[in-house]
């Protein structure tokens, strides 16, 4: 059995499985609300239930008093749905209702998704989570105040654990760390979320999204959010690395153009080695995306990735048409690649 639960300000609609807290129904389909510990302890998920039935879980009485009780008030980060409901609850939609936080994480998985790029999986301590908005970066924080910013490259979601994907730069400071000394179980801190990357979702427009080499990050996660909404706009991912061997997850876009009608994939190499036998798109990524589209006028962009790439598409997407307000982006000069 399952439930439909409607905020009443927004008109948000989405569907609770059984036994399923309305938080985790919301999230899993994209809608964000606001959360913090997901754990009835700290009441950032308080809402308020305008009608319809729910069991109200475990909390702590310091989240969620009797008299707040009384009047409708619920931790939706706990509460399960008995019949539909319609809510009001604090929805998140831009980077500035969210806040900055320090925290703690421990390194669960490290997984080398390619010659040259690691995949970090990150659990935060028991009862925290962080909150942020699909394509944000955080700050890793490192000793002599040095920070090394990476995406997150995971949904909201999917925040059991924080994903992010480290290209290897020899000699660099956190890179060098992760492939040479890193261990299962190390500590680390973070400040985040940061940026203003992620996906603007009043707009109807199509979308094209530029990755370049490790920009799949937050690409991958703007996409993932994007799927779990339900959003039906037409997306067009070009992702632009030098050979084969550096379309590091190359099977998951792959399986996404499968899966929906509305996204479609381009990989696009630079420089394609003899052995990949390539007979895809080559070139530059910024070229492809114009080859496909001379006419930008009605799209939006969004693209990340290193400064070089990011400048050649930044000028050859105006130059067709795109308004530049239309062009959002994550360029990596917050040190994702320096030492
Ligand atoms: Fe902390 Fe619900 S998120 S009480």
């Amino acid at each position: 059995m399952s439930f439909k639960i409607r905020i009443e300000s927004s008109g948000h609609e989405f569907t609770a499985a059984e036994k399923e807290t309305v938080l985790a129904a919301a999230l899993r389909q994209g809608v964000t609300l606001a959360y913090s510990c997901r754990n009835g302890d700290c009441g950032t998920c308080k809402g308020k239930v305008i009608t319809g039935r729910i069991d109200y879980g475990t909390y702590d009485e310091k989240a969620l008093s009797q008299a707040e009780k009384g009047s409708g008030s619920a931790l939706f980060c706990q509460a399960v749905p008995l019949s539909d409901l319609v809510i009001e609850a604090k929805e998140i939609s831009a980077a500035k209702d969210i806040p900055i936080r320090i925290m703690p994480c421990r390194v669960m998985k490290l997984e080398k998704l390619a010659h040259d790029v690691m995949r970090l999986w990150l659990k935060l301590a028991e009862g925290q989570r962080l909150q942020f908005l699909a394509g944000q970066y955080i700050d890793i924080l490192l000793s002599g105040n040095k920070r090394r910013s990476f995406s997150l490259a995971t949904a909201p979601h999917a925040d059991e654990m924080l994903q992010l994907h480290i290209r290897h730069v020899p000699g660099g400071l956190f890179s060098e760390q992760v492939f040479t000394r890193m261990k299962e179980r190390d500590l680390l801190r973070f400040q985040g979320p940061l940026g203003t990357f992620f996906l603007r979702e009043e707009s109807a427009r199509p979308v094209i999204l530029v990755a370049g080499g490790t920009g799949f990050a937050p690409i991958k996660a703007i996409l993932e959010h994007a799927f779990a909404q339900g959003i039906m706009r037409p997306l067009h991912l070009y992702w632009g690395v030098r050979a084969r061997r550096d379309l590091y997850l190359h099977d998951l876009p792959q399986a996404w153009a499968k899966e929906y009608r509305h996204f479609k994939f381009t990989p696009v190499l630079s420089e394609p080695a003899a052995e990949d036998r390539w007979n895809g798109c080559t070139g530059w990524v910024h070229q492809a995306v114009i080859a496909d589209h001379p006419d930008l006028s009605q799209h939006e962009v969004y693209a990340s990735g290193p400064p070089p790439m990011i400048a050649a598409l930044k000028q050859a997407v105006t130059a067709h048409g795109l308004p530049t307000d239309r062009l959002y982006y994550d360029s990596f000069e917050h040190a994702h690649t320096t030492v």
